[in-house]
């Protein structure tokens, strides 16, 4: 099967999903977007009020942030996967749970398998720290990791991983968005590399 193919079954799969209790409060799931040849795909944590509203990832002030970052290094939405670890909004925003992750991760899996990325960039502490647990990387918590750059085996792929704060947090925390904006440059470096 080719790349469309595998992911269009995934993605079929998701918008039937009930595999943990969100779908019966999300308006749509939100599967991720973006190229199936992406080098770099995004992950973030999970839907929001306007991404379940549209089921398309990133599209409320975070995303804005995410589409100034991204171009600001010459990268456009479309030719990166951007992705998160739940595909369901929670109610009000709150954390993801253990059990929703645990539910919900394989799709995110099947996507990283597809896509074959040779970056991953996390956003914020939930994809970090499932992201380093793939890659069997202790996770001493964002503060302390964003912005460096790992060589890790994610899935069984070699990747370059770096995490960095969630937009959401730097939309309003100027120092978090400062760290932000300098770990979007040290991104740039890997691009060129
Ligand atoms: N925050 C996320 O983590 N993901 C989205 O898709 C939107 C906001
Ligand atoms: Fe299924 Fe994931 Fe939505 Fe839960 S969050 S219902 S596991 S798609």
């Amino acid at each position: 099967m080719s790349k469309r193919e595998l992911m269009d079954q995934v993605v079929k799969e998701i918008l039937e999903c009930r595999k943990c209790d969100l779908w019966k409060s999300r308006r749509n799931p939100v599967p991720g977007e973006g190229s199936l040849d992406a080098k770099i795909m995004f992950i973030g944590e999970a839907p929001g009020y306007w991404e379940d509203i549209k089921g398309r990832p990133f599209v409320g002030a975070a995303g804005k942030l995410l589409d100034k970052l991204l171009a600001g290094i010459g990268l456009s939405r479309e030719e990166v996967f951007i992705g998160n670890i739940l595909k369901c909004r929670p109610p009000g925003n709150r954390d993801p749970q253990p059990e929703e992750v645990y539910a919900c991760t394989p799709y995110l899996d099947r996507q990283i398998r597809i896509i074959k990325p040779k970056i991953i960039v996390t956003l914020g502490r939930h994809a970090s720290a499932y992201i380093f647990s793939k890659a069997g990387i202790p996770f001493s918590g964002i503060s302390k990791v964003h912005g460096k750059v790992y060589s890790a085996e994610v899935l069984d792929l070699d990747v370059t991983l770096v995490p960095m704060y969630h937009p959401a947090v730097a939309l309003y925390n100027a120092r978090l968005k400062s760290a932000l904006e300098e770990d979007f440059r040290i991104l740039a470096v890997q691009l060129e590399e």
